[in-house]
């Protein structure tokens, strides 16, 4: 008895538990099955930047209950990744970091914060580049390395954005990255890509995916390299053409990258509403050679006017004409079989770091970094101290406790999470479960809330799933429980 309670307790977890993804050459891959990944992502920063308040103890990953609105939302419309922007690494975030782990999405987690000290100021980028700012870095990546669906960090956003940007901010941006990728080797248990997110500003894009992605050392270890390289990008608007969004223009100017490039937002809000007729080019057979899919911008309504949904003060949320014009878009999307295209398995040869790639005499082609500032390698080697920490939790109950309107008013009914089998990225389709109907019965029986029903049949396959996942992944996350298999 006393076993089959902790067999169904593992099972209960581990069932939930995605892949952690890799890099391998300019894709993304699940290392179990050696599909492509291809990124259908939100940036998820309900608030704006006053939803980050370390003062009063909250940030976008700090409260389940929005996390579970919120994930069921996004599972429904079939996002697989949303990114963060501004994190507390001292604030719990596991119960969010478990639903959305759970309901199949990835995290992109920026380790910087708008926060004096906590990011690197592009008009003086020495006087930003201290001990205390990495320590608050590191932390952010202890605070996050442990879930498996932690899918990146970005060292910096939008730091180069013009000619005046491009002079210093290079070299400092790059080694920030250094710093991140020396800190990961050595203290997480498994290698977490760090990238860069780009303004698409074309006078400094290519000069700044060159500057980033190229090899200083001419060796594949070269640790300040960038692992990713995305794109902010908002040049499609309204019903645009693969031409006329010069969408062609970064296909021929990223192709033969030697690392993942995505658009790390992208969503033009003029003209309005919008009809994300750019989802097809993205996903389609132009794009996907060299794009690794796209996040768009973003979940929640804010006073820049792009969200999919707008949340009231008392959390109700209200799904907009943006959030159905994009389920539309999306579900024109083959993604079952986008999502299970193997991997090429080529890997390019990265250019070695020199002048010659930059082409903008305003762009910095100096590849001398600035030195870690002192007392940084002992921050590195003995790690973070008090140590911010994480771990995947057992969710019992996947249901949704705010109300959810659709675009006519009508209150969603059996609103939860569905949790996925392990393995699974979420798609579109994979949650059906609520219906618009205020009068739906909620015994219908198919609300996927039943997490934790104790049915222990469905926690031992979930269990037998999980063996799939690497054993030294699983012992490095849930090192208490797979003692229990040994
Ligand atoms: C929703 O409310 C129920 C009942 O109060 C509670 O048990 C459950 O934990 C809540 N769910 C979340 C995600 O907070
Ligand atoms: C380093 O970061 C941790 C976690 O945020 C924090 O508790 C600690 O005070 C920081 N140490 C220094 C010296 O800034
Ligand atoms: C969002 O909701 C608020 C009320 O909570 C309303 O004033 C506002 O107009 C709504 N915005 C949109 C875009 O629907
Ligand atoms: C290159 O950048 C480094 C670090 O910022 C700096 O120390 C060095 O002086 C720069 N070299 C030149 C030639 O500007
Ligand atoms: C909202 O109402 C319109 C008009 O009746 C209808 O066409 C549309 O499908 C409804 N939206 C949803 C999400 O039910």
């Amino acid at each position: 008895m006393r076993t089959s309670v902790a067999l169904a307790a593992l099972g209960a977890q581990i069932a939930s538990a995605v892949v952690s993804l890799e890099v391998s050459g300019a894709d993304f891959i699940n290392p179990t099955t050696k599909d492509r990944f291809q990124v259908v992502g939100v940036a998820y920063q309900p608030g704006g930047s006053a939803g980050y308040d370390p003062e009063h103890g909250f940030d976008p990953l700090s409260n389940p209950a929005k996390c579970m609105r919120d994930a069921a939302i996004m599972q429904i419309l079939g996002i697989n990744a949303i990114r963060v922007y501004n994190l507390d690494p001292n604030l719990n975030h596991d119960g969010c970091a478990s639903i959305f782990n759970a309901a199949g999405m990835y995290m992109m987690i920026d380790v910087n914060s708008p926060l004096v000290g906590e990011s690197i100021d592009s008009t003086a980028p020495w006087t930003t580049y201290t001990k205390a700012y990495l320590n608050r870095t590191f932390a952010i990546v202890e605070a996050f390395r442990h879930y498996p669906n932690t899918l990146l960090f970005f060292a910096g956003n939008e730091v180069i954005n013009d000619e005046a940007t491009a002079e210093f901010n290079p070299q400092y941006v790059r080694a920030v990255t250094r710093d991140i990728k020396q800190y990961v080797a050595k203290n997480s248990d498994r290698p977490i890509p760090v990238g860069y997110s780009a303004a698409d500003v074309r006078s400094v894009l290519f000069d700044s995916w060159n500057y980033f992605a190229c090899s200083e050392a001419d060796e594949d270890d070269d640790m300040s390299r960038a692992d990713v390289f995305a794109l902010n990008s908002y040049s499609w608007c309204g019903d645009s053409s693969y031409t006329t969004s010069s969408y062609d223009k970064l296909v021929s100017g990223f192709e033969g990258t030697s690392v993942p490039i995505f658009f790390s937002e992208f969503g033009c809000n003029t003209p309005a509403p919008r009809v994300f007729t750019e989802v097809g080019a993205m996903y389609g057979k132009e794009m996907t050679p060299v794009f690794s899919g796209g996040v768009v911008y973003e979940y929640t309504y804010e006073a820049n006017k792009y969200g999919l949904v707008n949340i009231s003060s008392d959390g109700t949320v209200t799904l907009l004409d943006d959030y159905y014009a994009l389920q539309n878009q999306y579900n024109k999307i083959d993604f079952k079989t986008l999502q299970s295209a193997a991997a090429d398995g080529a890997s390019v040869k990265p250019p070695t770091c020199s002048s010659k790639l930059i082409s903008s005499k305003d762009f910095s082609s100096n590849f001398t970094l600035p030195k870690q500032p002192v007392g940084v390698d002992a921050l590195i080697s003995k790690g973070v101290s008090p140590t911010p920490t994480g771990k995947i939790i057992s969710i019992s109950d996947y249901s949704v406790n705010y109300t959810v309107r659709n675009e006519n008013g009508t209150v969603l009914t059996n609103l939860a999470v569905k949790p996925l089998a392990s393995n699974a990225a979420n798609t579109p389709g994979s949650n059906t479960a609520s219906s618009s109907s205020s009068t739906t019965s909620s015994s219908s029986g198919s609300s996927g809330s039943s997490g934790s029903s104790g049915s222990s049949t469905s926690a031992a396959f979930g269990r037998v799933e999980m063996l799939w996942v690497p054993a030294v992944a699983l012992g490095a996350v849930f090192p208490t429980l797979f003692a229990l298999f040994l």
